[in-house]
C-alpha cells in the first residue's frame, strides 16, 4: 500500500466533514510535495460546506492556505530543494492540492521560503488574503488594473491618490492596505470596528472610521479627510449594506472592487465600475500577475513589507478546522485568522 496520510475529508456536496485515510501523492511537473505544517482557514471553506458553491467533484479536500516542509520535488523544480520550509496557495478543486491534510502538492509558481522572521502559523495566514488584494488592485480583467510596483515601469506608483478600503480588519482588507501603502496611495482610508482601530494603523492605514458609520456619515468624514475625488474603493466584505456604502463613496468613473459578487448596478453616464476579483494563481488569467507577486513574497515577508495576520492555534489538528470553520460562519472571528496543525491529529 502506498504511503498513507491524514485528511479532513468532505464526502459530498453539504455533507459531514471527517477524518480519514488518503495516499501521500508524488508531485508532477513543476509540483513540490509539502508536509503541511499549518494550514489557515478561510470563509470559503465554511462556504462551500454549507452551501455547496464551487466545488463540483466529491470527495473534496478543502483549505487553500498551506505552510509546511518541502519533502519532494517534481521534474523542473530548480529554486527549492528538499527541507525547504515554505508557504503556498492551495486548490480546493483539486485533491491533492487541498489544505486540510498532512501532505498536500503544491505549484513552484505559487510558493514561496518562509524567511527566518517568520513561523509557519503566521506564513500560512498569507496566500489568499494576498492574492485576493494582488488581484483586487492590480488585475487587469477582475481587478482596479493599476500598475503593480514591484514591476518596473516610468509611473511607478499611485502618489496622493486616496483609495478607501472597507474591513480593513478582514485578512483580504489587511493585505490590501498593505499593498496600498506600496503602491503609493494616501490617504488609505478603512473601516472596521473600534477594537480593531490599532491594528489597522499599524498595517498602515493613514486614516480609521467605524464600520457602523451610515454611508452618509462615512462619506461626511471621509471628505474631511481630502477633497480628491475617491476613484477606487476595495469594499473586502462585499455584503449588500457595504457594496451601497462603497458605492455611494465612489467617483465619477471610479471602480468598486468587490470580492463577493455584485449586488449595486452599474450606472449610465457617471460610468461607474463593480468588479467581482478572484484571489485564486491557479485561474489562467491571473497566472503572470501571480508568478510575478509570488517572486515577490519572500522578501515582503523578511523586510516586513508585507505583515502576516494574528492569528489564533486550534487544537486537536485537523479535527479542530470543524469547530473552528463554525466560528467563522457565526461572525465570531474578528481581526484574526484561524490556523490547525494537521500533524497533530489524532
Ligand atoms: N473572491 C475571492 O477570491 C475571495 C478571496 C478571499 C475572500 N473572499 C471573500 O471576502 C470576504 C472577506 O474574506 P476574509 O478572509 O478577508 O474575511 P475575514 O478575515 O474572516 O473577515 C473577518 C472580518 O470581517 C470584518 N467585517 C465583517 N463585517 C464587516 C463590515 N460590515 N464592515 C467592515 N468590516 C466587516 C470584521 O471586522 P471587525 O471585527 O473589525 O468588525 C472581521 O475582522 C469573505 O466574504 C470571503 O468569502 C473572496
Amino acid at each position: 500500500m502506498s504511503p498513507q496520510q491524514k485528511a479532513l475529508i468532505l464526502p459530498k456536496k453539504r455533507g459531514n466533514f471527517k477524518v480519514g485515510s488518503r495516499s501521500i501523492p508524488s508531485p508532477g511537473t513543476g509540483q513540490l510535495l509539502v508536509k503541511i505544517r499549518s494550514a489557515a482557514l478561510n470563509p470559503v471553506d465554511y462556504k462551500i460546506r454549507y452551501t455547496g458553491i464551487f466545488v463540483t467533484h466529491y470527495p473534496v479536500i478543502l483549505g487553500v492556505d498551506i505552510a509546511g516542509i518541502v519533502q519532494e520535488l517534481g521534474e523542473g523544480v530548480e529554486n527549492f530543494r528538499k527541507g525547504d520550509k515554505v508557504l503556498a496557495h492551495g486548490n480546493f478543486s483539486i485533491i491533492d492540492q487541498g489544505a486540510f491534510q498532512q501532505y498536500a502538492l503544491t505549484f513552484a509558481t505559487f510558493t514561496a521560503k518562509i524567511p527566518s522572521n517568520q513561523s509557519f502559523d503566521s506564513a500560512a495566514t498569507v496566500p489568499l488574503g494576498l492574492n485576493t488584494a494582488v488581484a483586487g488592485l492590480y488585475g487587469k480583467n477582475l481587478g482596479a488594473g493599476i500598475h503593480p510596483p514591484w514591476v518596473k515601469s516610468i509611473s511607478d506608483h499611485e502618489p496622493k491618490k486616496p483609495i478607501v478600503i472597507l474591513g480593513g480588519s478582514s485578512s483580504v482588507g489587511s493585505y490590501t492596505i498593505q499593498l496600498a501603502r506600496l503602491s503609493g496611495f494616501y490617504p488609505v482610508v478603512t473601516t472596521a470596528s473600534p477594537n480593531n482601530e490599532d491594528l489597522v494603523m499599524g498595517y498602515g492605514a493613514t486614516h480609521f472610521f467605524d464600520r457602523h458609520l451610515s454611508g452618509n456619515q462615512l462619506a461626511a468624514a471621509i471628505s474631511k479627510v481630502t477633497d480628491s475625488p475617491i476613484r477606487i474603493v476595495f469594499d473586502t466584505i462585499s455584503l449588500p449594506e457595504t457594496q451601497s456604502v462603497g458605492w455611494g463613496l465612489l467617483a465619477q468613473n471610479g471602480i468598486l472592487v468587490l470580492t463577493l459578487p455584485a449586488s449595486v448596478k452599474e450606472d449610465e453616464g457617471k460610468g461607474r465600475k463593480a468588479v467581482s476579483t478572484i484571489g485564486s494563481p491557479h485561474l489562467p488569467h491571473n497566472h503572470e500577475l501571480f508568478r510575478s507577486s509570488w517572486a515577490m513574497v519572500e522578501k515582503w515577508l523578511s523586510k516586513g513589507i508585507i505583515q502576516p495576520n494574528n492569528h489564533e492555534i486550534l487544537p486537536n489538528g485537523l479535527e479542530g478546522i470543524i469547530g473552528g470553520l463554525e466560528r467563522m460562519r457565526m461572525g465570531q472571528v474578528s481581526g484574526t485568522k484561524l490556523v490547525a496543525h494537521p500533524q497533530e491529529t489524532q
